[in-house]
């Protein structure tokens, strides 16, 4: 839950992104969030992942009021529960598609030898198990996104968060990508998307627009 969330970032003149940011997100729904281009939306979604610290508001993850938190305890929430997807996908184009996978368990207490069967539990599900010891480079671009999505839930997160996961996609692709995120809100996950694309957009149970650092509902729909 995020109330009162302000962001500004310093310098000359300071940038004020977020003015009164406030996001209730439930376990097992869609989210998505439109704006246009330097609204915010990336810094909202840094902050909801707890990777940056708003300037003032209330953050609370998972039950922890993330204000008097340690870096540590905030660490181990954002391994344990959140799970990202990165507009350009972010995977690493040398490492096979299970070593892209396998990394993102660095820090889990998942046994060593569990592991493996969790990363082709995932690679499975986004349809790439024929790829599981190729490198990413080889891979399309909607495959690199669907890699990354394994990748955002090979631990089965509460919490999703994807920065424009279509982004540059084709439809058929884009929709795949919609469906495995679906997947993931059916067994309960809350799932935040920032897109441009307004049909996706409206697909998810509720939307929101972003407009001079405040998160306004759309009104038929959320
Ligand atoms: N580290 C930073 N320091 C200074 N200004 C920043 C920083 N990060 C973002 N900004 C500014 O904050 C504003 C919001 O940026 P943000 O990336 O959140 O926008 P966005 O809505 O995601 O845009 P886009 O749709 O283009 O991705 C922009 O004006 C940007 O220049
Ligand atoms: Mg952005």
């Amino acid at each position: 839950m995020f109330t009162g969330i302000s962001k500004s970032y310093d310098g000359q003149p300071s940038v004020q992104v977020l003015t009164d940011f406030h996001l209730t997100m439930f376990p097992g729904e869609t989210i998505s969030i439109v704006g246009p281009s330097g609204s915010g939306k990336s810094t909202a979604l840094n902050i909801i992942g707890l990777l940056d610290r708003p300037t003032s508001g209330s953050a609370t993850v998972m039950g922890v009021n993330t204000e008097d938190a340690s870096s540590r305890t905030i660490d181990r929430i954002r391994a344990q529960h959140l799970g990202f997807v990165f507009q350009d996908s972010h995977v690493l184009p040398v490492r096979t598609c299970f070593d892209n996978v396998h990394l993102s368990l660095w820090a889990s207490q998942t046994p060593r030898p569990a592991r493996a069967q969790l990363v082709e539990t995932a690679i499975e599900k986004v349809g790439l198990s024929h790829r599981l010891h190729q490198p990413a480079r080889v891979l399309s671009g909607g495959e690199r996104q669907r890699l990354a999505i394994a990748r955002a839930i090979v631990r089965n997160p509460s919490i999703i968060l994807a920065d424009e996961p279509t982004g540059n996609l084709d439809p058929d692709n884009s929709q795949r990508i919609v469906d495995l995120l679906n997947t993931e809100r059916d067994r309960g996950a809350a799932v935040v998307i920032i897109t441009h694309d307004h049909q996706l957009a409206e697909q998810c149970d509720r939307t929101f627009t972003l407009a001079d650092g405040v998160l306004e509902p759309v009104s038929a729909h959320a």
